[in-house]
């Protein structure tokens, strides 16, 4: 079975989703992982970071997306009609070199379905357990994958905990800046009390510093603060905010990681990588 790993923050726009993304095409790209990315945000940015807007609109129109999955649990079990073969796309990146990445693509209609979820009286809930509905769902593929990733929306709300539900370790991206780092602390206390009441260990394998800027007092100071708070550890490699690493989220057919983020995203990514799958192993 694979490892499953969530990538989480409370606050958006924290290089979480570029993170979450550039871990799934490396750990295919040149570590030779195979690997599924499950995409739980309703902004759906992983999805459109790998297969472009224009593709996922024809996803979404056929009902080929995780939003479908959800909004099935609200229904009878013999009026669903999710189909998990038919919503996972094979070979999702452009990225020649990445070729055993697999996604399963979200939807902004799970937005609707979010609320739905969370306010459907108890009585009227045909899923077995509303946290329950992924993992359920996708156990029958996880045998193909080394390592699944799974992109969470900046939230703590039940399509979150489906994806902390199936998974051994979350990965926490931040800016290192004040606001940015706040809700760490808080985060990790959730996923402790929800991984309590699952009775199963979901650990905080790391903080990510992502787009860091060197010559920023504030990121220099914010760093030393992260390397000494007890939350969860810090990863030594930092991502250094680069026009080449914003690009990415326009996806373009390239034959290799090193032409899509250039040396020293390249680089950075690659050591990341490896400091992840080392705690995987650890
Ligand atoms: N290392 C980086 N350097 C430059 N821009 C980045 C970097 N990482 C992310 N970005 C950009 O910052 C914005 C927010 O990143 P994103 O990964 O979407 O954050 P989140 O998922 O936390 O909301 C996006 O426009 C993205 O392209
Ligand atoms: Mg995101």
């Amino acid at each position: 079975m694979p490892t499953v790993i969530s990538t989480i923050n409370l606050k958006g726009g924290v290089g979480k989703t570029t993170t979450t993304v550039a871990l799934a095409e490396m750990l295919s790209g040149e570590f030779r992982k195979r690997v599924l990315l499950v995409d739980l945000d309703p902004q759906t940015n992983a999805t459109s970071m790998l297969i472009g807007d224009e593709r996922w609109g024809e996803l979404n129109s056929e009902g080929r997306t995780l939003a479908k999955l959800f909004s099935d649990a609200l229904l009878e079990p013999e009026k669903r009609s999710f189909d998990l073969q038919a919503t996972l796309v094979r070979k999702a990146s452009r990225v020649d070199a990445a070729r055993s990445l697999s996604l399963l693509p979200s939807s902004l209609d799970m937005i609707d379905t979010q609320d739905q979820l969370g306010s459907i009286p108890s009585g009227r809930f045909f899923a077995e357990s509303p946290p329950d509905i992924l993992r359920r769902a996708v156990t029958p593929i996880l045998g193909e994958f080394d390592i699944v990733l799974i992109d969470c929306p900046p939230n703590l709300g039940i399509i979150t905990l489906n994806g902390l539900r199936m998974s051994q370790a979350y990965i926490i991206p931040t800016i290192p800046d004040i606001l940015s780092t706040y809700g760490i602390p808080q985060i990790v206390n959730r996923v402790r009390s929800f991984s309590e009441t699952i009775a199963q260990p979901i650990e905080p394998l790391g903080i990510v510093v992502a787009k860091y800027r060197t010559q920023s007092t504030v990121h220099r100071t914010q760093l030393r603060i992260l390397r000494k708070q007890k939350d969860a550890p810090l990863f030594k490699t930092r991502i250094p905010e680069g026009n080449a690493l914003a690009e990415a989220a326009n996806p373009q057919p390239v034959s290799t990681l090193r032409q899509k983020w250039g040396q020293e995203g390249f680089r950075a990514y690659r050591e990341l990588t490896a400091e992840v799958l080392e705690r995987i192993h650890a």
